[in-house]
């Protein structure tokens, strides 16, 4: 079976928003999806797998899991701060993209899919996160910075 083409987004080519803190976030969540990526690519090419590899996509998974709690805390925060009017839109986006992360999670755990994952990371989540960075990210930062967030502020 020809594998699908894969997405993998690079820390030179994702959207940049006003807010520093926002972009490096950003890079830090990239380079665990690459991570994870090889690991899951890695495993795709092989027929059998030990246990320890299985063991090490669901680590990779929940170590970016906890990172993109607090990342989208912390724009909902921001979002607060500033009385950004979207933030029902913006906040709702995070929340179902967070589900969506905890049931991909679940569903590795019961029954290591590997296509199912790979379609997540490589396919899924990449065009999410672009077009998310693009849209809700980058107003909501522009929206902050002009009522006076510094865009410096590195957390
Ligand atoms: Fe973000
Ligand atoms: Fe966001």
């Amino acid at each position: 079976m020809p594998t699908k083409p894969k997405t993998i987004l690079e820390v030179e080519s994702i959207p940049r928003v006003d807010i520093d803190f926002m972009n490096n976030t950003h890079f830090e969540e990239i380079e665990k999806v690459k991570e994870l990526g090889k690991l899951v690519s890695a495993y795709q090419a092989k027929d059998t797998h030990t246990d320890a590899e299985t063991a090490e996509i669901t680590r990779a998974l929940k170590n970016w899991l906890a990172h993109t709690i607090p990342h989208f805390e912390r724009e909902n925060q921001l979002m607060q701060e500033t009385g950004f009017p979207a933030y029902p839109v913006h906040s709702n986006e995070h929340d179902i993209a967070l589900n969506k992360m905890k049931n991909i999670i679940q569903a590795w755990e019961q029954n290591q899919d590997i296509e199912l994952l790979a379609d997540y990371v490589f396919s899924l989540w990449p065009s999410w996160f672009n077009d998310h960075v693009n849209t809700m990210d980058m107003m909501t930062a522009k929206f902050a910075v002009m009522n006076g967030f510094d865009p410096h502020t590195s957390k």
